[in-house]
């Protein structure tokens, strides 16, 4: 029997399959977008090359990876029948992490998050009515507590069906939850919900670059039209992957929602840049809160602009709301659960934002080696375990 992991080629996807793998031994079955099974494999390794190197890389998904090429937005990913019947059949527990952050596209976000989630939410109920589904993990977002200001929100309390959202991001995740807890509730489930995933605590690598490149906007401006003791919640991906992992192994996690954040341990945007002006040696910024409005709008007329300056300001214009709403989400279950608090972001943001800025906020991937085509070509021949 395996665990059915999505978004396995994405950022925080890669945390948990590698989590999985080194501290495991479950099988695991990924659904990954790929026209070959080498491409799938190559685009496996494009990820999780962020966390082994390459002999270890083949061994673990030779030995314990079963890839279905598949997309979240076909009936039963698109699979044959012989191919869904099989994953239904080897699943017995799932974590859902493939998503559409794509805050600008109400059409990704439906297609993606709403009928991608209900495709999987599908799965679960076949498997949970075959054999029995251990757990069902969703990870969701701290986003679906909608419009905030100057909160500490708890995981029963954050969604409020009332409230409006800042952007179909948020409003689709929101109601896959909701999904959840109405179609599989005989099912043992968790909800994950973390805040801003940025960096690794562990090491400078990052292959995700969005809220990087806002931040790096951000401390390069020297005056900030913020107010300078906001707290901004930012976790890091290692954090957040080691404590979906682990609660998702556990047999009883002590509760059903959790959020994976820096609750009132999250810094202020004062904390942030005193320790990049010291770590850094650069100057601090002046703090200009008055400025917000004029530089929000400022923002949303740069972002209809092309080149990097539009990316940038279109960058920004998605992530405001969420750097203006001074919000923390509290994290007492996730720190009782794991034993342990998240890395502050003063302790990693300056090795962060150096080697970001140094690759251009592109991930420096390696190719697949040529040495390995003999024997990627001998597994493929081999059968269905990649
Ligand atoms: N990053 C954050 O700051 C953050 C914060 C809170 C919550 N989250 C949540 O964490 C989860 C993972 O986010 P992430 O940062 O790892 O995102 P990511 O790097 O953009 O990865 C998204 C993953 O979803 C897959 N995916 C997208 N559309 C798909 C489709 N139609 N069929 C199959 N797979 C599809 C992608 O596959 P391809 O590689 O083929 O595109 C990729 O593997 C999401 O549920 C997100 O809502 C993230």
């Amino acid at each position: 029997m395996a665990i059915f992991v999505t978004g396995a080629t994405g950022y925080l996807g890669s945390y948990l399959v590698a989590g999985l793998l080194r501290e495991y031994r479950d099988s695991l079955n990924l659904l990954v977008r790929a026209n070959s099974e080498q491409e799938a494999r190559e685009r496996l390794w494009q990820s999780l090359q962020l966390h082994f190197d390459f002999p270890e890389f083949f061994e673990q998904v030779s030995s314990r990876v079963r890839i279905f090429r598949g997309d979240l937005t076909s009936g039963r990913f698109g699979l044959s029948e012989g191919e869904y019947g099989a994953l239904v059949e080897s699943t017995d527990s799932i974590i859902h992490s493939a998503a559409s952050l794509n805050r600008k596209s109400e059409k990704q976000c439906l297609n993606v998050n709403l009928r991608g989630s209900l495709e999987v939410i599908q799965l679960a109920r076949r498997a949970q009515d075959r054999q029995g589904l251990r757990r069902y993990s969703h990870v969701s977002t701290v986003a679906v507590a909608g419009h905030r200001r100057n909160e500490v929100v708890s995981e029963e309390t954050s969604i409020d069906w009332a409230r409006s959202d800042y952007d179909p991001y948020a409003r689709t995740k929101k109601f896959c939850e909701h999904m959840v807890a109405q179609l599989l509730p005989d099912v043992p489930r968790t909800i994950f919900r973390p805040a801003i995933v940025l960096g690794d605590s562990r090491r400078a690598e990052t292959s995700q670059f969005d809220m990087v490149q806002a931040f790096d906007m951000l401390a390069r401006l020297p005056v900030l039209p913020l107010r300078p003791h906001d707290k901004i919640d930012i976790v890091p991906a290692d954090f957040v992957g080691k404590a979906i992992v682990i609660i998702h192994q556990k047999e009883r996690p002590a509760h059903g929602i959790y959020h994976i954040s820096a609750g009132v341990g999250a810094q202020t945007y004062q904390e942030l840049t005193d320790s990049l002006a010291q770590v850094g040696g650069g100057r601090r910024p002046l703090y200009m809160p008055a400025l917000g409005r004029p530089f929000s709008a400022t923002v949303n007329w740069l972002a209809h602009r092309g080149g990097a300056v539009g990316y940038g300001a279109s960058l920004m214009k998605v992530f405001w709301p969420y750097l203006d709403w001074n919000t923390v989400f509290d994290n007492s279950r996730v720190v009782a659960e794991l034993g342990e608090s998240p890395a502050k972001f003063s302790s990693y943001a300056y090795p962060l934002l150096k080697f970001s800025r140094a690759n251009k906020f592109r991930y420096p991937a390696k190719p697949w080696p040529s040495s390995a085509g003999a024997a990627s070509a001998k597994i493929v021949a081999g059968g269905a375990r990649a």
